[in-house]
């Protein structure tokens, strides 16, 4: 009988834009200071990209390095999935900017819209594809460029202190080696009764015209969060996407060597650990230079943590994101 494909991650890169934006630079800007930013969200400094550079633009960056990484030529990629919540334009989507940026025109390119799980869910029908045979070499980028759309009355300052742009890519194949390392399971799940605790409400078609001057006058077109409400579900959801994929593969906790979770807010991370009774040394965490990148948290962490020699092969690696939506996800896999 024919054995089902496992998909690998065969190569993994990350891209952060050079300027490096500290709490100190933000305190001369938003009614804030670096002693709130550290103390509630453990930031201490993010990265933003400079004018004309969107996460299409990041994303090419993250995509070259992981190609690179996967020792194939860039003309074997047969499909490529994007995530992200700040496109270049409303659209199209940044799956084909990249594609076209890559020399790539032709192939499918997959835009998903699901914010910080944004990389799971793509890796999950990255995950579908490669089983089934449909595709053989998967470019799945995740970028993010928040820095240019956020609010600095105080009205936005929680949000605007937390954000960073950057993107992580990687390249997604069946493993020929059939040694049972790659992705073991992913889990998703969305609750929309929640969209509005954190969100981007306007432009919106609903509103005719669209774009008027009522809409820069409401401001509403900025992020927007209720950050206590996303904090708690963020500390529940998160811990029962990981136990939900753990069940799943008749995994335990113990046998979990990292947690990489969305690094939305490293008190979010240690209470996730703690609610997972995971010792904080296997918790992958680099919310402190990078910030909040949305659906590019995730592979940022993991290549640093892969690159400084963290992960190794055969490592059992838990992946879980929570945002807006409400949204939240697992992935194991082995590495
Ligand atoms: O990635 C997607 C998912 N996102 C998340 O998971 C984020 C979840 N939420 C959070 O991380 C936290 O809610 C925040 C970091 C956003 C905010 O922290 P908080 O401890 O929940 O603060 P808060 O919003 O309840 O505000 C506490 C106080 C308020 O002042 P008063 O009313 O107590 O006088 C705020 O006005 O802190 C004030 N505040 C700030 N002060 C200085 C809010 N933002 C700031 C700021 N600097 N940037």
């Amino acid at each position: 009988m024919k054995k089902e494909r496992q998909t690998i991650i065969t190569g993994i890169g990350h891209y952060l834009p050079p300027q490096v934006v500290t709490n100190f630079d933000l305190e001369k800007r938003i009614n804030t200071s670096d002693e709130w930013i550290r103390q509630r969200t453990g930031i201490i400094e993010r990265h933003y990209a400079s004018e004309g550079i969107g996460s299409s633009d990041l994303g090419v960056e993250a995509a070259k390095l992981a190609i690179k990484d996967a020792g194939i030529d860039v003309a074997e990629i047969d499909f490529i999935i994007a995530a992200t919540l700040s496109p270049d334009h409303y659209f199209p989507g940044i799956g084909v900017l990249i594609g076209a940026k890559l020399g790539l025109p032709g192939i499918g390119a997959l835009d998903v819209r699901n914010q910080c799980s944004g990389f799971i869910y793509g890796l999950s029908v990255a995950d579908q594809y490669i089983r089934s045979g449909t595709y053989q070499k998967i470019l799945l980028v995740a970028a993010e460029v928040q820095s240019s759309n956020l609010d600095t009355s105080d009205e936005g300052r929680d949000m605007a202190v937390l954000f960073g742009d950057g993107a992580g890519a990687v390249i997604l194949e069946p493993n020929s080696e059939n040694d049972g390392r790659g992705i073991l399971t992913t889990k998703l799940f969305a609750d929309g009764h929640y969209a509005s605790e954190l969100w981007m409400e306007k432009p919106s078609p609903k509103d005719r015209p669209t774009f008027s001057p009522l809409l820069l006058e409401e401001k509403r077109f900025f992020p927007r969060m209720n950050g206590r409400n996303v904090f708690k579900h963020a500390v529940e959801k998160m811990p029962q996407a990981v136990f939900a994929a753990l069940d799943e593969v008749g995994l335990t906790i113990d046998d979990v060597d990292h947690l990489i979770p969305h690094q939305a807010n490293d008190r979010i991370s240690l209470m996730v650990a703690q609610k997972l009774k995971i010792p904080v040394e296997k918790v992958i965490r680099n919310i402190q230079h990078v910030g909040n990148t949305t659906a590019a948290s995730i592979p940022i962490a993991l290549d640093e943590a892969v690159k400084e020699g963290r992960i190794k092969k055969g490592d059992i690696v838990v992946l879980t994101a929570f945002g807006s939506g409400f949204t939240w996800a697992s992935a194991i896999l082995r590495w």
